[in-house]
């Protein structure tokens, strides 16, 4: 089956970013969220990402109109109905993700072919919720999408061998380098990436080093991008809390367990970057703040 047509769920920051790679990348693609005033935040979004790579050069402005030529908004499932490929990527709560798939089973032909973004959520779980979990798998992208370059596509013990090897496919198309997961709760990336980033809470805990000193460590000691608490920040601390606790639910071990830290600060409130506090305090967008213990 040759895809032609992509519908996102979702038009924040992951699935605004999952909807302008598959517009960039030639797909007709439909994005859908729950308001009109959200579907054009969304586009909005995309569109100033655009304008940013044609001001840099490395978009002209025609392709920039073939690209939102390409991208739709709508408000409702049935917008979706005649899509080869979903991609979901909505809020990281399981019965919202199962009710979704569940309705869209209802309102897609029988060859639409459903994946989720989620980072920690069990797909074969996500699956169960629709007749058609031999045409179901991860497709989990990377914050900032447009910019990172993976996506892990995630079989379960269900999915149509045929049909994996298809996402991935649609995966390299995107644009991405695609890599091969089992359904194992964080999939590859998340499985290293969480324990790391709950061990420079608890080490920030124990007195190790400052929030600074931990993030120049890492940054400059072995080139990671971003310090582990700019990154928390990134991801947002809300985000880290949930995907270990369902981590922590599948594995039991400790190493997937929330330091009391990062429990209050959500609790608080502050959930990184996009609340204008986290591990840093962004009052000054230009100047974050490093937390003090
Ligand atoms: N959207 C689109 N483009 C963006 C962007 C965004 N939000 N943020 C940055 N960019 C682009 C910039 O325009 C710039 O492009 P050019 O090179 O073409 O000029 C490029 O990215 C680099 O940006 P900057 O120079 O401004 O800043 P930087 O060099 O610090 O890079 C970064 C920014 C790419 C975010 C980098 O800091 C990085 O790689 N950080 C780590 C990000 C990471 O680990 N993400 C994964 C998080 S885990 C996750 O998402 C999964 C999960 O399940 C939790």
């Amino acid at each position: 089956m040759a895809i032609q047509k992509v519908g996102v769920v979702g038009c924040g920051l992951m699935g605004s970013g999952i909807a302008q790679v598959s517009a960039q990348a030639g797909f007709q693609t439909v994005v859908r969220e729950v308001s009109g005033e959200l579907v054009e935040k969304g586009l909005k979004g995309i569109e100033k990402n655009l304008a940013r790579l044609v001001e840099k050069g490395s978009l002209t402005e025609a392709a920039k109109g073939e690209i939102q030529g390409r991208l739709k908004g709508t408000t409702s499932l049935e917008g979706l109905k005649d899509c080869d490929v979903i991609v979901e990527a909505i809020i990281e709560q399981l019965p919202a993700k199962r009710e979704l798939f569940s309705a869209l089973d209802a309102i897609c032909g029988p060859n639409t072919i459903f994946a989720s973004n989620t980072s920690s959520l069990t797909i074969t779980e996500i699956a169960a919720a629709t007749k058609r979990p031999q045409r179901f798998v991860g497709l989990h992208f990377f914050n900032p999408v447009p910019v990172m370059k993976l996506v892990e596509v995630v079989r379960t013990i269900a999915t149509d061998p045929g049909i994996y090897e298809e996402m991935v496919g649609f995966g390299a198309k995107l644009g991405k380098t695609p890599v091969r997961a089992q359904d194992g709760g964080g999939f590859i990336v998340n499985r290293l990436l969480v324990p790391y980033l709950l061990d420079s809470i608890r080490a920030l805990e124990e007195g190790v080093g400052s929030v600074l000193d931990i993030d120049n460590s890492m940054k400059l000691g072995c080139g990671y991008p971003m310090g582990p608490f700019t990154l928390l920040d990134f991801v947002g601390l809300d985000t880290t809390y949930y995907i270990s606790q369902i981590m922590f639910d599948e594995f039991k071990e400790k190493r997937f367990a929330a330091p009391p830290l990062l429990k209050r600060m959500v609790l608080a409130g502050w959930h990184g970057k996009k609340s204008g506090r986290g591990f840093y305090d962004y009052s000054d967008p230009n100047n974050p703040k490093p937390m003090q213990l």
